[in-house]
């Protein structure tokens, strides 16, 4: 939602760390941005709208060195993204940078307003620096003051406060949104998320909700809420930071197109006998699946995608009944789950709101639940029974790419897993099935190819206004994430369809300016009804861009219809191979059209907010 660091240390490095901290969680939030830094008896605060370099503009200007600061890029929840509601927030001494949503904010801002506290902002978190100023009294140190003020406040929050009186402190606290901390020879950082402080340290410190931190250039101290001194050890992130960077792609989520073999080969790796053709996942040696009769897969946006091909995979390959639910919408079902049922909550981040606190609340509920994310010691991770992880490397991009494709392939080995564990299926099918995992990252290889090509077709397609994709079974959430990846990255209006519904109602939108995108790799069970509806589109004037492993589809198409060639795989794994072209439209088509394809306007990367 919103990236916040900070920084104690060498005060000639203190900008240059928040800048370069900030610029690596830019994907979580980039509507404006501002730094607030302390020295003895010194307070310099800088904002800005806009991107980050607008910010580093204006503090270019200014000779600032000092040796404690915090920093912050916005994803604005309360308040316009301008200036004046950029973070860093204070009230006398107090500065503070926050991420979540303060949901009590308004009543607490009524009685601080009551008691003569007059505000300049729209935001929620300057309602925080008030509260915390109106505690911090002489001889009050700036942690008890922020503990104090944050007594009657709810809501979700991770904050860095720092104060113009103790200029060799940050305060630091967590509750539902992200806080990591690290140190470095007489240096201390702390960041929202891991990519800000891992060129500087591996060894990072994860905040828990409930944690007040209290860094000073010689100690970083965790309490909890009542005061008493807490130990949090320290994780060694293997993500390289060169990892981190584009490596000459000109936008990240081009690179992580790209990287999906590696990902998929690195989630794969260690879990399977190629001499055995078993599956094994050491995080669920624990885990008891003899008593599941219903499975619930969780998530949002391309985890609920990737959620809803998990049903096919599972209830093809284990024969376990499976349904799939958005996160937002399961929170507020009378929801039918017991200690039978097995949630699996889906989210790259591990962060999303809306999933962490369905997860939660099916937890309640008695289900036995396991968490599929792509980052270590997240939320998720942390609050499932069970914690299964993709190992895409850090994803960038706010558009998801090899998350999707990581989280495919994970369900569809958790699905043989329960299947052998089931004894559900025999050998020879569970050879099939792991052959075919291994050969995917190849095939995956070869759809790679299809850049260049798409790109060139992009240039024909990037005026139009509306697309429909289309997609059949296991393809048909396929057809969904070909369309949310163009939506979320071109702002072209997109929709997804399963192909057998066009004929009762959505065909009516086909004509010579709605272009559609028709997913048809050549299965049995559903090509020879794709082709049927390729009929139907062709019979209404409908312009098609076919992406298929049959070439006799060239045969079919008209002057104007396009065919994109992708190499056979099986009908399970076909999703791995299909998304492919369909993220390189997306991508292509956006690059034509300027957008900011790594930071898309109104996005965010982790949506902490429900
Ligand atoms: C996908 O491209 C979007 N960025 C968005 O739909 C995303 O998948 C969704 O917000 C869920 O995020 P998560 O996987 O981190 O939970």
């Amino acid at each position: 939602m919103c990236g916040i660091v900070g920084y104690i240390g060498n005060p000639e490095r203190t900008i240059g760390v928040l800048l370069n901290g900030l610029k690596s969680l830019e994907y979580r939030g980039y509507d404006s941005a501002g730094i607030c830094v302390v020295s003895e008896g010194e307070r310099n605060t800088v904002r800005s709208e806009g991107k980050l370099e607008n910010l580093k503009i204006k503090i270019e200007d200014k000779q600032i060195t000092a040796p404690t600061g915090i920093g912050h890029t916005r994803w604005a929840t309360h308040g316009k993204p301008t200036e004046n509601n950029a973070h860093p927030h204070s009230c006398g001494p107090v500065s503070i940078v926050h991420n979540g949503i303060i949901e009590n904010y308004s009543d607490l801002k009524e009685e601080l307003s009551a008691r003569g506290h007059e505000f300049y902002s729209d935001t929620d978190t300057e309602v925080l620096a008030h509260l915390i100023e109106e505690q911090y009294e002489d001889g009050v140190l700036l942690e008890e003051a922020v503990l104090k003020g944050f007594e009657r406040v709810e809501g979700s929050y991770a904050v860095a406060v720092l104060s113009e009186n103790e200029p060799d402190k940050i305060v630091a606290l967590r509750k539902f949104s992200p806080l990591v901390i690290a140190e470095s020879e007489n240096e201390k950082f702390i960041a929202s998320d891991v990519p800000a402080i891992l060129p500087y340290s591996k060894n990072i410190i994860f905040l828990e909700d409930g944690d007040i931190a209290v860094i000073t250039s010689g100690s970083i101290k965790i309490y909890n809420y009542s005061g008493q001194e807490i130990k949090r050890d320290k994780k060694l992130i293997n993500w390289d930071p060169v990892m981190i960077e584009k490596a000459g792609y000109r936008h990240y989520m081009l690179k992580e197109i790209h990287e999906q073999p590696r990902a998929i080969l690195d989630t794969i790796r260690g879990r399977f006998s190629e001499s055995e053709f078993t599956v094994e996942f050491e995080e669920l040696l624990k885990f008891n699946s003899k008593d599941i009769s219903k499975i619930l897969i969780l998530g949002c946006g391309t985890s609920y995608h990737a959620s809803l091909i998990g049903k096919y995979l599972i209830e093809s390959i284990a024969g376990i009944s499976t349904e799939v639910d958005l996160s937002s919408e399961f929170r507020y079902r009378d929801n039918v789950i017991d200690d039978k049922t097995l949630i699996l909550s889906i989210s790259q981040s591990g962060e999303t709101a809306d999933t962490s606190e369905a997860l939660i609340a099916a937890k309640e509920q008695g289900a036995v639940t396991i968490g599929l994310t792509n980052v270590e010691m997240s939320k998720i991770a942390r609050e499932a029974d069970f914690t299964v992880y993709t190992k895409a490397g850090p994803e960038i991009g706010v558009a998801s790419t090899k998350a999707f494709t990581t989280q495919i392939i994970t369900i569809y080995m958790m699905a043989v897993y329960l299947a052998i564990k089931r004894k559900k299926i025999d050998k020879d099918l569970s050879k099939d099935l792991i052959r075919s995992l291994i050969s995917l990252p190849k095939l995956m290889q070869v759809a790679l190819e299809l850049d260049s090509s798409i790109k060139v077709l992009a240039k024909e397609f990037h005026t139009y206004k509306n697309f429909i994709y289309l997609g059949r079974g296991i393809n048909y959430p396929v057809a969904l994430e070909g369309s949310l990846k163009l939506k979320e990255i071109s702002y072209i209006h997109a929709e997804g369809y399963a192909a057998g519904e066009m004929k009762h109602g959505p065909i009516a939108l086909i004509d010579e300016n709605m272009p559609v995108v028709l997913i048809a790799p050549k299965h049995g069970n559903y090509f020879q009804k794709i082709m049927g509806n390729f009929q139907e589109i062709k019979a209404r004037g409908g312009r098609i861009i076919v992406v298929t492993s049959d070439s006799s589809f060239q045969n079919q198409l008209g002057k104007d219809d396009r065919i994109i060639l992708i190499p056979e795989c099986s009908e399970l794994l076909s999703p791995l191979v299909t998304v492919i072209p369909l993220q390189f439209l997306a991508y292509h088509i956006a690059n034509l059209l300027g957008t900011d394809i790594d930071q898309p306007r109104n996005l965010a990367k982790v949506v902490t907010v429900e």
